[in-house]
C-alpha cells in the first residue's frame, strides 16, 4: 500500500447506543450508583477531554509527550526493523507520529478507535504524510476481543498504549486487558505504554479539580449525554462534580454528587438519588514502576525499559514476552 488517502475502515464496533442504554440502567441499578468511563467519550467528550489534556494542571499528556521526544531514539534502537504498529485506543494519532518518524521503516499502523469518523479522518491524514506506511484503521472497542485484520504485513508487532488509559481499568480488567495485548501481539511482540505514578495527593487533585472547570464539564457531560441519548432526566445543576485520590485503593475517584434528595428517570425508570448520594463515574488508578511491572507479568509481559520524566511524574514501559 503506497499512498492512502482516504483510509478505509474495517468496522467491528456493535451499537454504541444500546450499550449505554444497558450500562446506564444497570449502573443505576447497583446499591453504588456507577457509569463506567468509557461512555465520557461522546463527540462532546472527546473535545472536553482534548481540553482536559491541554490544562495546566492536568500534567500527564505532556509529561508522556515530553518523555517520548526524549527517549525516542532509545525506544527505537531497542526495536527491530519493519515493525506493525498496533494503538489501542488512536483518537487523534498525534504520539505515533513521534514513533513513525523516529522507528526503522515501520511496516504498518493500525490505529484501533472506538470513534469512526475521528479515525477515518485522522488515518487518512496519516496515511499522506506517511505514504510508505500501510494505515489500516480498525473501528472497535479495544477491550472486547478484536481480530487484527487479515493479511498484515509480516514484521514483529508493537502494541502502542499512550495516556495513561490502563489506570482507568480496575487492576483485574487491566490484567485481562493486558493478556489479550499479549496474544495480539505474539511472543515476539513489544507493548509500549503509559503509565500515571503515584504522587503527591495534591498534584492529583488539582489534576482532576481543574480551575477552569473543564473536568467538571467532562463528569456532568455523562448525565448531559443521558438526556440526550435515553430520555433521562437528569437536572445538570443537581449534580456537582467530586474528585478525591483513595489512598487506599491508590486511584483517583471521580463521581457525580447529588446535591439533593431527588428521583431521575432514565428510559421511564426512576431512579431515586439521597442528598449527597454519588454516581461513581472513573477510577484513575496510578502504579510504582515496581507495582505495573508485577501486573504486566501476571499477563505473561516483563518489563523490558522504563523512562520517566525528571519530576517522576509518569513512566512510558517497554514490555515483551516474558519468555
Ligand atoms: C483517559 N484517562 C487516562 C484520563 C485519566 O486521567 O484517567 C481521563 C480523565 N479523567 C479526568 N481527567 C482525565
Amino acid at each position: 500500500m503506497d499512498h492512502m488517502i482516504d483510509a478505509e475502515v474495517l468496522d467491528l464496533a456493535h451499537d454504541p447506543a444500546s450499550e449505554f442504554r444497558a450500562a446506564v440502567l444497570n449502573g443505576l441499578a447497583q446499591l453504588q450508583k456507577t457509569i463506567p468511563s468509557k461512555f465520557f467519550y461522546d463527540a462532546e467528550g472527546s473535545r472536553l477531554f482534548d481540553h482536559i489534556c491541554a490544562l495546566p494542571e492536568y500534567y500527564p499528556t505532556r509529561t508522556e509527550t515530553g518523555i517520548l521526544r526524549a527517549s525516542v531514539g532509545a525506544i527505537a534502537a531497542a526495536l527491530p526493523p519493519q515493525v506493525v504498529l498496533v494503538e489501542y485506543g488512536s483518537g487523534a494519532s498525534v504520539k505515533i507520529r513521534l514513533l513513525l518518524d523516529a522507528l526503522d521503516r515501520p511496516a504498518a499502523y493500525i490505529p484501533i478507535d472506538i470513534s469512526g469518523g475521528h479515525l477515518r479522518a485522522s488515518a487518512s491524514v496519516l496515511a499522506f504524510d506517511y505514504p510508505k506506511v500501510a494505515v489500516i484503521p480498525v473501528c472497535a472497542d479495544f477491550t472486547r476481543p478484536t481480530a487484527l485484520p487479515p493479511a498484515l504485513p509480516e514484521g514483529p508487532r508493537v502494541g502502542f498504549f499512550p495516556g495513561s488509559t490502563i489506570g482507568n481499568f480496575h487492576p483485574p480488567d487491566a490484567k485481562r486487558l493486558l493478556r489479550s495485548f499479549h496474544r495480539q501481539l505474539g511472543p515476539q511482540g513489544r507493548l509500549l505504554i503509559g503509565i500515571d505514578l503515584k504522587k503527591d495527593p495534591a498534584v492529583l487533585h488539582a489534576a482532576y479539580n481543574d480551575a477552569a472547570g473543564v473536568t467538571a464539564a467532562f463528569n456532568r457531560n455523562l448525565l448531559v449525554r443521558a438526556n440526550r441519548e435515553l430520555a433521562a432526566s437528569f437536572d445538570l445543576d443537581a449534580f456537582e462534580h467530586l474528585a478525591f485520590w483513595n489512598p487506599a485503593a491508590g486511584r483517583v475517584e471521580m463521581h457525580l454528587r447529588s446535591r439533593i434528595r431527588q428521583t431521575v428517570f432514565v428510559g421511564g425508570r426512576p431512579f431515586r438519588f439521597a442528598a449527597g448520594e454519588t454516581i461513581h463515574t472513573e477510577n484513575s488508578y496510578k502504579y510504582s514502576v515496581d507495582e505495573f511491572t508485577a501486573l504486566g507479568r501476571a499477563a505473561g509481559f516483563a518489563t523490558v525499559a522504563a523512562w520517566t520524566d525528571a519530576r517522576q511524574l509518569f513512566s512510558v514501559l517497554m514490555l515483551a514476552d516474558e519468555g
